[in-house]
């Protein structure tokens, strides 16, 4: 893409996709400003179709502002409405979100409860907002380990946008990348008339929480830790990896287009050699 300004009304695009998301941009993004200078490096008929977040650092950025843990999240809830709106208007076709592991019921009750009713607010408060922008919601992990009133919640905005095709927002919750895989193969074990001998990587995703959902292309992890946290085990086998110190809480607009920039300059070979 040339240099030009996305503010700029005669602008020629080159495809039909670059003409959407410029549509999508425009007055989204300030003119003369950081987002705008990366908007513009961002080729989008190679966007990365799934992005993937380990939302870490909650607890360090309240920390460094002298507040409870709890305000760290409840920061970090403004980010995801702020990411998710960046990503629905580039063209992502879907984003994960890290958002409470199997592991996080080990953290204090009081974090514990503020976790689950953020989001419970979350989806109180942004319902509307995914129906009238084609968003469709779903869940993956162990969901009869997730409180009932916010599973009841879950399973009806699931409902309610089974059929969006904007974007997926995949939410993951109560998560094991671990006990994913295991609940897939007590699956395949309990299928009646099931010969292993058919079972190859790609009738094995399709046991997976992930199913009929690409892998990640692009997984982004913020704090600066490099982990992958028991996270997408499976899927993130080909994926690519961008670390920003931003802790969640600081994470905008313009990280995310800075990791997609960064993605694009990648070169993936998939196991292959150079091209
Ligand atoms: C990790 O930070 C973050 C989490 C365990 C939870 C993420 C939850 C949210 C961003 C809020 C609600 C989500 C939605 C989808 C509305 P940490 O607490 O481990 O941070 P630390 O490593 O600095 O302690």
């Amino acid at each position: 893409m040339d240099e030009r300004s996305i503010v700029f009304d005669n602008y020629q695009p080159s495809s039909y996709n670059e003409f959407i998301m410029f549509e999508n941009l425009k007055g989204f993004i300030k003119p003369g400003s950081i987002e705008e200078r990366l908007v513009n490096q961002i080729d989008f008929n190679r966007l990365p179709r799934h992005v993937a977040i380990i939302m870490d650092g909650n607890g360090r950025w309240a920390r460094k502002k002298g507040l409870p843990r709890v305000e760290g999240h409840r920061a970090g809830a403004k980010s995801v409405k702020e990411i998710v709106e960046t990503c629905a208007r580039l063209g992502i076709k879907v984003l994960t979100l890290y958002a409470f592991s199997k592991e996080n019921w080990k953290r204090p009750k009081r974090e514990v409860y503020t976790l689950w009713k953020l989001l419970k607010d979350y989806l109180k408060n942004e319902s509307k907002v995914l129906v009238e922008n084609n968003l469709r919601l779903k869940v993956i992990g162990q969901k009869q380990g997730i409180p009932a009133i916010v599973r009841k919640e879950l399973e009806k905005v699931e409902k309610l946008t089974t059929d969006y095709e904007r974007m997926t927002i995949v939410l993951a919750l109560n998560y094991g990348g671990r006990s994913e895989i295991v609940d897939a193969v007590k699956e395949i074990l309990g299928e009646k008339n099931f010969h292993a001998e058919s079972l190859d990587e790609e009738k094995f995703s399709e046991y997976l929480y992930t199913a009929n959902l690409p892998d990640p292309d692009l997984l982004i992890r913020t704090s600066g830790e490099l982990r992958i946290s028991n996270f997408l085990l499976w899927q993130m086998a080909y994926s690519e990896i961008w670390i920003t110190k931003a802790l969640w809480p600081d994470f905008r607009r313009k990280h995310i287009l800075q990791a997609i920039v960064d993605y694009q300059k990648r070169e993936r070979r998939f196991g292959d050699v150079h091209s």
